[in-house]
């Protein structure tokens, strides 16, 4: 019979189609644990699994899938895999770069507008009666010349710095690599980690999140920041220590702030953040166009089945696994 494969995933009904001309679906709701959802002699029989950052798939987990060949992640971030743990298993995992670069760089846009621009403060000033009864909201300040700092370089990095030329902005960034083909096509220029965080009025993040980056921007980081600069982050909420920033809002270390990415998600509505009005929030939708979204599964789809087919697929976070593979 045909080989299992683990779909955890919002794949539409065209592309479950294609799945099963080769394959039995074996369906597990987003985010619910493989082992909850599933008895072990059904986890013996899986060879493929397409999920979502939600599903974890640590040491124990891909112990119990002894067949397993490909992790397909509906996500260009795969920090909710064990790579090291797949790499000795001989475990494929793939992602869905590019596809999403545009829509998350359109969101860290709108935030530094509406961040920039006090826009939610102008809407509340409009709702409430305000500018009624005081007149309009004080003056902001132009987008228009001021600095980007980009914290990651990769190809999303790269599409915020495009579109902050259209702004006039100047952009600057740092990456653990220095990237001089960006640099060579004007698109930024390299600062050391301190002057990147020090000369930003609007600090975006765009590293992925590893032992070495988790909680990265801390305390420390967020006192060497302007205090009329805003951060931004549309990674991963971990990268940024939660409670420092909220510290930061509060004493005014910084202007305000920009999360389409939290800690733990969704935020408790009882978090501080909730309440700043120098905060935007969005829920984890960077790349939450139907376009984009549609372009992910199409991707993360592909991949699943290309690597159970013996073919390469187009997107690998491990090649080398493939390349053993080949041998
Ligand atoms: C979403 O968070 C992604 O990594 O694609
Ligand atoms: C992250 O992986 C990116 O594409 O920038």
């Amino acid at each position: 019979s045909h080989p299992y494969v683990i779909v955890s995933a919002p794949v539409p009904e065209d592309l479950r189609t294609s799945i099963e001309a080769n394959f039995n679906i074996v369906d597990v709701p987003v985010g619910k644990r493989l082992e909850d959802a599933l008895d072990s002699d059904r986890l013996q029989e899986i060879a493929g699994i397409v999920c979502t950052v939600r599903t974890k798939l640590d040491e124990g987990v891909m112990a119990s899938m002894p067949k397993l060949r490909v992790i397909s992640n509906f996500a260009v971030g795969f920090d909710n895999v064990d790579v090291a743990a797949a790499n000795a298993r001989n475990i494929l995992v793939c992602n869905t770069p590019r596809v999403l670069d545009s829509a998350v760089a359109d969101l860290v846009f709108g935030m530094i507008i509406i961040l920039g621009r006090d826009m939610l403060n102008g809407d509340t000033y409009v709702r409430d009666g305000t500018w009624a009864s005081k007149g309009a909201p004080a003056l902001t300040r132009d987008i228009r010349g001021k600095t980007l700092g980009l914290l990651g370089m990769g190809r999303i990095g790269r599409v915020v710095a495009k579109t902050a030329k259209a702004f006039d902005m100047n952009v600057i960034y740092h990456n653990r690599n220095r990237c001089s083909d960006a640099e060579s096509e004007g698109l930024a220029e390299y600062r050391d980690r301190e002057a990147l965080l020090a000369e930003a009025d609007f600090l975006s993040i765009h590293v992925p999140l590893t032992d070495a980056t988790r909680n990265s921007i801390g305390e420390r980081e967020l006192k060497i920041m302007k205090s009329s600069a805003y951060l931004i982050n549309t990674s991963r909420g971990a990268v940024v220590d939660e409670q420092a920033l909220v510290e930061a809002l509060k004493s005014g270390e910084i202007a305000g702030a920009g999360l389409d990415v939290m800690v733990k998600e969704p935020l408790p509505a009882e978090s501080p953040l909730c309440s700043m009005r120098n905060v935007v929030l969005q829920a984890h939708v960077g790349s939450g166009t139907v376009e984009t979204r549609r372009a992910m599964i199409d991707l993360a789809t592909r991949n699943l089945i290309d690597a159970l087919t013996n073919k390469q697929p187009e997107a690998m976070v491990n090649p080398q696994v493939w390349g053993s593979k080949a041998e």
